[in-house]
């Protein structure tokens, strides 16, 4: 079921995300913003139109004030208040009891933020990352501690041979699955998202989020950088529609283009991930430069954020 090209990708990403790496992600300002922008536009997603979607104009201009931290959003006073969601939000999937996947969940920076409106529910986090499941496991015990709510992780490579009867288990169980940020590293991603849609319960719904780098969608870009980062930049969205809808036999499929937000990234990333006239300010010393206080040296860039969203029959 994996191919060699797969299963290349799964060691290339392990020799990245098991590294010290891991140690510094969750300290890390752009991770802290998109965190928390991820979840903020999950939970406000429009559920009652699901594929009525923002056009390329409503999302052409960074979102938030760059010259703060965070862009000026914090979980506070940008993420919904859990006591009013879902009166606010009254179609909204994401709400007690629901049984939640974070797929490629990392360190669980992202999953955490969703704990207060899924009380009494599951939040399950898979990822191929050892240490960073380490680390998710180690919020996973404080959260379900303080919080009515089970929360565990399980490290599988879904395209695995050798562990389809012990996926079986996650058949038709969840309510959602959401991904951040991991496609463009997944090699055999039309395989792995079938077997997400397998892991949905019927009405159930997916969400790809993941980096979009405008230039993908001209056929000249957009393939692998190195070994790990298979998709410079993200998927164009046609194809992500088609992996999402006949590939996976998902419904009320969408794919646009969810926000921009401006954040600071090292030159190994930008160099991987953005678009060429961003790729070319760098070189001409044109972005604003700063050292992080992990002594990375970061420049200011703006990046954009596809949502592709489907849902089982
Ligand atoms: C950039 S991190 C994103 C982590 C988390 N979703 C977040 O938003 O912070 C990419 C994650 O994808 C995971 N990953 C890469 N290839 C994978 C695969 N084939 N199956 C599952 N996880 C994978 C990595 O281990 C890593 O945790």
């Amino acid at each position: 079921m994996a191919s060699k090209d797969h299963k290349k990708a799964v060691a290339a990403n392990l020799a990245v995300f098991n590294s010290e790496f891991a140690i510094k992600y969750d300290g890390k300002e752009s991770q802290q913003t998109l965190a928390l922008l991820f979840v903020k536009h999950l939970l406000e997603y429009n559920f009652t139109n699901p594929t009525s979607r923002k056009s390329p104009s409503e999302t052409s201009t960074p979102i938030g004030d760059a010259s703060k931290p965070h862009s000026g959003f914090t979980v506070d006073s940008s993420l919904p208040d859990p006591k009013t969601y879902l009166e606010k939000h009254p179609s909204s999937i994401f709400k007690p009891g629901m049984k939640l996947l974070d797929f490629a969940c990392g360190t669980g920076i992202v999953s955490e933020l969703f704990v207060p409106y899924i009380q009494g529910g599951e939040l399950i986090g898979m990822d191929i990352s050892k240490l960073f499941l380490e680390r998710f496991n180690q919020r996973a015990e404080k959260i379900t501690a303080e919080n009515d709510l089970v929360m565990k992780s399980y490290e599988y490579d879904v395209l695995d041979e050798d562990k389809q009867d012990e996926l079986k288990q996650f058949e038709g169980e969840f309510d959602a699955i959401v991904c951040t940020i991991a496609y463009h590293h997944i090699a055999n991603y039309e395989q792995v998202t079938k077997k997400l849609a397998s892991f949905l319960k019927s009405g159930g719904y997916l969400f790809i989020v993941d980096f979009y780098n405008e230039d993908v969608e001209e056929v000249s870009v957009g393939g692998g950088v190195s070994e790990a980062v298979l998709h410079m930049g993200g998927l164009k969205i046609d194809k992500l529609n088609h992996t999402l809808g006949d590939y996976a036999g998902l419904v009320n499929v969408s794919s646009a283009r969810e926000f921009m937000v401006s954040i600071w990234q090292p030159e190994s990333f930008i160099s991987t991930h953005s678009r060429q006239v961003v790729i070319d300010k760098l070189k001409n010393g044109e972005l604003p430069k700063r050292t992080a206080p992990d002594g990375d040296v970061e420049y200011l860039i703006d990046t954009s954020l596809i949502y592709a969203v489907g849902q089982k029959k």
